[in-house]
């Protein structure tokens, strides 16, 4: 196991949390692997009712490590881990809770897409500035975010990369509940231990109606994930890359 994701699983719910908040949570291949194992063997085992992912206080997640995404771009490489990871998102049969506190940007944000309860801090935000990136959304968000919150919303979240803070996310409907920002993992756990107390079967079917057939968001996975690949080695997108390693050094 890995120290930048810790996984722990106890009243019926698996716990992933996100451990890397020297770089702001930011998501490397082998944490997205992580989390991926742990999904589907909670998805697998009677032990697991319900999954809860969290950051650290203060932070959810930066996002993909842009150092990561750069080298990919620069090799011609695909970003295998992070495609499976949102895959196995889109096809859990499980409940998935997040406590969010702090930012959440980039797939930080799209990843709550397909949450079923998010309880964020008061003070936390969302963005998800891909065109200022030179890049396209992920996630199955280019379905997800309009049909959550319509589709000029989602154009302000992803072409003109506004933030949102956690009162408009509410409003955009992929936060359930704003606590303080001490509460937000009590809260967030004592919701997963609620669900993971409910008859599985009951959650089970009454999650498989509600998110419906899911197949049209795998495509629209791999389709994105096919733009996002082209576009990141575009000029646009490898300048904005750069620009940002290049004020950190
Ligand atoms: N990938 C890799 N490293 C990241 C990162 C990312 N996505 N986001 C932050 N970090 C690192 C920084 O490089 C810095 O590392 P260093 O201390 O070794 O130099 C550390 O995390 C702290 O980040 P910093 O920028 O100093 O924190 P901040 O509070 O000033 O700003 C953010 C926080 C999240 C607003 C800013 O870091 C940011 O914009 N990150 C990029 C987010 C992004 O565009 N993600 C989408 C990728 S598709």
């Amino acid at each position: 196991m890995s120290d930048q994701v810790a996984v722990t699983i106890a009243a019926g719910v698996s716990i992933l949390r996100i451990d890397r908040a020297d770089k702001q949570n930011a998501l490397t291949s082998t944490m997205y692997d992580i989390m991926s194992d742990a999904l589907a063997f909670g998805e697998s085992s009677s032990r697991v009712r319900c999954f809860l992912i969290m950051g650290m206080p203060g932070v959810f997640c930066a996002g993909n490590d842009i150092n990561e995404l750069y080298s990919f771009a620069e090799n011609g490489m695909v970003g295998e881990s992070a495609i499976h990871f949102l895959k196995t998102l889109a096809s859990l049969d499980k409940p998935l809770v997040a406590a969010v506190d702090g930012i959440a940007v980039g797939i930080g944000t799209t990843m709550l897409f397909h949450c079923d309860y998010v309880v964020a801090s008061e003070w936390s935000t969302f963005s998800a500035p891909f065109a200022d990136l030179g890049l396209t959304p992920e996630a199955g968000s280019s379905i997800l975010a309009p049909r959550l919150m319509g589709h000029q919303r989602a154009f302000e979240l992803f072409v003109l990369g506004e933030q949102f803070d956690a009162h408009r996310a509410y409003q955009a409907g992929f936060v359930n509940k704003i606590v303080p920002a001490e509460d937000v993992e009590a809260v967030a756990e004592e919701a997963a231990i609620a669900i993971a107390g409910n008859p599985p079967e009951a959650v089970r079917t009454a999650l498989k109606l509600l998110r419906g057939d899911r197949l049209d968001l795998a495509q629209r996975i791999e389709k994105e994930a096919t733009s996002f690949t082209e576009l990141l080695r575009s000029p646009a997108a490898l300048d904005a890359l750069h620009a940002f390693i290049d004020r950190r050094r």
